[in-house]
């Protein structure tokens, strides 16, 4: 069935002009057919509400139908179908994880959402060996591949803080973690993909084979591929970890300290930080699971209005090997300026210590507080702007900071693999910012509209002072933003959005392309 011309002429409009989003034609015809694929999974039409929904709280976009997956083939078929549609239909198709997108990311608005995690039913296979592997289904949770790479030893090398996300959506912006100082992000550490395309196409890919494809899934947003199955390389795993935390009053030392660990040969196995703008902040974080004595420990360093700096690392260990363990952590404590007394650590098995924002999830879903709105902002910062950045953040814009843990910490970039998608900041030391607000309230300082003014606040000084500050997990209106964000890669993103997803069927929530919007742009 041909659009009429006037239809042509409302599209145009709708999108040429107000580049509004919200509008979606109802494509009845297309949806009823979907009913008639073969398929060994099912649509869902009803009972889709839950993929209107995802952590951030914040966006909300009602699908047209979910596909419950039980193979590679159905994703394919499925997405073949719409492609073959071509711009006749303004159906989309957004793979969904675990739903922790932030701003709508995994949604379709009027479109197909895809559940993942049904395609978790394809086995596992651990690979050992040499150089270990697993292959995972990209609906996968890390818990989950960490579970099973455990029975034989086992582990992925790079993580995230939290494990109930998805092999998928977690390549698809990059996985970073305080073990990415030394390992890059998690998207450096695959060795293999296999991804449907927005043309329907079943593609395996790697260093060797289709490698444009490997690299543009890698950190792309979604927006070339979905991603079935990941080779995810793996390392002997410790059985514990000495986990420690020390105090700063001084920014300086702060970030001197972080940045000589990163770059030791010798060094921790994970490195992280927070920020304290408010001690109670320390309580009451979501991360204050850290040790049942912890409230009594951090009552001792009163801030006073002043700010804290908190650096975390571990150590991994053996047993058998605790001796060395001691000497060698004692050795790096050593060349530290924390302040003296507020060191304190813990000894921990390695899944605790890889699952510990779990036990924190289990505590906020009691209260009622896990489902709340999160307008988080993740941000990187160059290292040579850090001090500008802190300054104006910490000692002007953010006066109480109760409402998330701020993460703060400094990665190596030659971890990273500039042929990938992923957009980072252009030096060789970076810090990763994460301001991890919860927003609970409908008014005051624990609102949504409070803590959106205070990040746009910080966005703004960042680039009214040039910090050349890019956003992990990043959320744009506007293609002019989005070329901004991209810089020098845009015309490669765009590039290979044609060659992989020519009608822009593919994660439509991002924001970056429009389906039926492409023939009249550029
Ligand atoms: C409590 C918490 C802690 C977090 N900690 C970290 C952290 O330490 N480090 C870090 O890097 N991130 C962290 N994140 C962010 C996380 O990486 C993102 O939420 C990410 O989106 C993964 O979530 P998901 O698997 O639920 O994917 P979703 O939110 O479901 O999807 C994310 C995007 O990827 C697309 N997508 C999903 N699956 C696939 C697939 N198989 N193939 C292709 N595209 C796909 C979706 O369409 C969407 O655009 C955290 C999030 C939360 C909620
Ligand atoms: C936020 O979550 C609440 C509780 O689950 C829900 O009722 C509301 O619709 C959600 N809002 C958005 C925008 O997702
Ligand atoms: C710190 O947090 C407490 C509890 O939310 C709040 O009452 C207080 O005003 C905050 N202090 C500052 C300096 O903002
Ligand atoms: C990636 O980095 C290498 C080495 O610094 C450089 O030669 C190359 O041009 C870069 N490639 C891209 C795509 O930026």
């Amino acid at each position: 069935m041909k659009p009429s011309v006037l239809q042509y002429l409302k599209l145009f409009l709708l999108f040429a002009v107000g580049g509004v989003t919200t509008t979606h034609m109802p494509d009845q015809d297309v949806l009823a057919s979907l009913c008639k694929l073969p398929l060994d999974g099912h649509f869902s039409f009803d009972d889709v509400s839950t993929a209107a929904w995802d952590f951030g709280n914040l966006s909300s976009f009602m699908p047209a139908a979910v596909l419950h997956p039980c193979s590679v083939d159905d994703i394919a078929t499925t997405v073949r179908h719409v492609f073959s549609r071509g711009e006749h239909s303004m159906l989309t198709v957004a793979a969904r994880g675990h739903g922790h997108s932030l701003r709508g990311q995994c949604q379709a608005a009027g479109g197909i959402v895809i559940k993942m995690e049904s395609l978790r039913t394809a086995r596992m296979k651990v690979h050992s060996g040499a150089s270990p592997y697993i292959d995972a289904s990209g609906g996968e949770l890390w818990i989950n591949v960490l579970h099973e790479t455990l029975k034989y030893g086992l582990a992925p090398k790079s993580w995230t803080d939290y494990l109930h996300l998805t092999v998928g959506g977690t390549l698809s912006n990059a996985g970073v973690s305080g073990q990415t100082f030394r390992h890059g992000p998690q998207i450096s550490n695959v060795n293999e993909l296999e991804i449907v395309t927005g043309r329907g196409d079943i593609v395996t890919c790697s260093l060797e084979q289709n490698s444009d494809l490997f690299h543009a899934v890698l950190g792309g947003l979604g927006q070339f591929g979905i991603i079935t199955r990941a080779r995810i390389s793996l390392e002997p795993a410790p059985r514990m970890v000495r986990w420690i935390r020390v105090l700063y009053s001084e920014f300086t030392s702060f970030t001197e300290d972080q940045e000589m660990l990163i770059s030791a040969e010798r060094t921790f196995d994970y490195i992280e930080g927070l920020v304290i703008i408010n001690r109670t902040g320390v309580l009451n974080s979501w991360r204050s699971s850290f040790n049942p004595h912890d409230p009594l420990w951090a009552s001792q360093f009163e801030t006073d209005g002043r700010v804290l700096f908190c650096l975390e690392m571990t150590k991994n260990y053996n047993p058998e090997e605790a001796d060395n363990m001691e000497q060698e952590v004692n050795n790096l404590l050593y060349q530290l300026r924390y302040i003296p007394l507020s060191l304190f650590h813990t000894d921990v098995t390695y899944i605790e210590f890889l699952d510990r924002v779990h036990a924190s999830e289990a505590k906020l879903r009691a209260k009622g507080m896990w489902e709340v709105p999160h307008p988080w902002l993740n941000l990187m910062i160059p290292k040579s702007s850090i001090h500008t950045f802190a300054r104006e953040v910490f000692g002007n814009i953010l006066e109480d900071c109760n409402n998330g843990p701020i993460l703060f910490y400094p990665v190596n970039r030659f971890r990273w693999d500039n042929r990938t998608s992923v957009v980072i900041p252009d030096e060789e030391v970076f810090y990763l910012v994460g301001f991890l607000s919860s927003a609970p309230s409908l008014s005051g300082p624990h609102s949504v509209e409070h803590t959106l003014n205070l990040h746009r606040q910080i966005i703004e000084f960042s680039y009214k002072a040039g910090i050349g500050v890019k956003q992990y997990l990043p959320n744009y209106n506007t293609e002019q933003e989005w070329k901004a964000h991209f810089g020098a890669r845009w015309e490669t993103f765009q590039q290979r959005k044609n060659a992989y997803d020519p009608l822009a069927i593919l994660a439509p929530g991002q924001g970056i392309f429009q389906k039926a919007s492409l023939p009249w742009s550029s």
